[in-house]
């Protein structure tokens, strides 16, 4: 089948020079058309495709105060009674379970509070044969995401018609361009999602309504495991930093036709937040860093900035021991704190001709705190 829209889901890790929001071009470049252009009409979910309509510039994003679900499962008897009637299989000790026979879109006020404190737990878990794709975009919205932290309006994803809340991640039937292969020699991008955002998300989701036969699986990486590797004396030094995150370069990459929709929805930002941050209902401590937008330690000189932020990464990046990756069988949903866990797509399915379509469901949470 030929494509009409090509997408991938991360921006690059080095940095750009300037940012100018002038001159983006109506669609970009070479991201959404192929030569073809054929539509896609005969796919049966193709009211989530990414839309071609122009972005309207909105304003910058106002702080809210979140509290989180989980706080309440605290205080209920058997938090994990939700998954009773199901089968709880842990893909390693501590990071990531995959779970059969519980329906997502059934649980109660009470269960949602169990399953915010059981992600946190687990840092991810996959939920086989769920009917997320079956649902409309109001529910996903408004139903779910609004029940874990403010539904977030990506500022350059391609989303579909009416629902900017819904991030897509997309790569056409058919495609032959992968950003992030088109200049690399590996996908290989972890990071935790708009970490620059002054409230970056809590509980995220994201589901595929279609998927290659094998392969574009995910992989998650337990900061909180990452940071307790770590010497103790370090630790107590790295819990007296604090890192900028930036959106600019996102941005930037989406200008200039590389990522995304091609248009830019609201000017990209810059927060600090500390190295080390604290989850707000299990208290336990996490590196929050990544190398997609973390940029500088502040405080710093630059070398010492970035020799200590390449160490970091690379313990990040390279201890499979805090890692385990995510298959995606038909219907699974994915949650994962991304306060405690960062991720990245595998973009091994480029010589196929595989469609990869999904939403990703973003709640922003609490402002980052140590
Ligand atoms: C994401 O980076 O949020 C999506 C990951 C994926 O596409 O597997």
């Amino acid at each position: 089948m030929s494509s009409t829209i090509t997408q991938t889901t991360q921006a690059p890790t080095e940095g750009v020079a300037k940012l100018s929001l002038s001159g983006a071009p109506a669609v970009p470049n070479n991201v959404w058309f192929s030569s073809t252009g054929l539509p896609e009409s005969e796919y049966p979910y193709k009211h989530y495709l990414p839309s071609l309509e122009k972005k309207v510039k909105g304003p910058p994003l106002t702080e809210f105060v979140h509290v989180d679900p989980g706080h309440e499962a605290l205080k209920h008897a058997e938090p994990r009674a939700f998954l009773a009637a199901g089968k709880v299989e842990n893909l390693s000790p501590r990071l990531g379970s995959v779970v059969e026979g519980v329906q997502l879109h059934k649980l109660d006020t009470a269960a949602r509070q169990d399953l915010a404190l059981f992600v946190a737990q687990r840092g991810v878990v996959a939920f086989r044969d769920q009917d997320f794709i079956d649902q409309d975009a109001s529910w996903l919205v408004n139903d779910w995401t609004a029940f874990w932290g403010r539904p977030h309006v990506h500022h350059s994803t391609v989303q579909p018609v009416g629902h900017p809340e819904l991030h897509l991640v997309y790569r056409a039937a058919g495609s032959d361009y992968n950003y992030d292969l088109s200049d690399r020699s590996n996908s290989t991008n972890w990071h935790s999602d708009v970490s620059y955002e002054r409230q970056p998300p809590g509980l995220t989701a994201l589901f595929l309504f279609d998927s290659p036969d094998s392969g574009g699986d995910t992989g998650y990486v337990d900061q909180r495991n990452t940071y307790q590797r770590l010497t103790p004396s370090f630790r107590e030094y790295l819990e007296t930093l604090s890192v900028l995150h930036s959106g600019v370069q996102q941005v930037q990459s989406t200008l200039d036709g590389k990522y995304g929709s091609g248009q830019v929805g609201r000017d990209p930002v810059e927060n600090v937040h500390p190295l080390v941050r604290r989850h707000p209902v299990t208290g336990e401590k996490a590196l929050y860093i990544n190398r997609t937008f973390s940029r500088h330690i502040v405080g710093l000189k630059r070398e010492e900035s970035e020799a200590l932020l390449n160490f970091l990464y690379d313990h990040i990046e390279r201890g499979q021991e805090s890692q385990v990756r995510v298959s995606w069988k038909p219907r699974t949903v994915v949650l994962w704190d991304n306060r405690i866990t960062a991720h990245t797509a595998n973009l091994d399915f480029d010589n196929t001709p595989a469609r990869r379509h999904g939403a990703r469901l973003t709640p922003q949470a609490e402002r980052p705190t140590l």
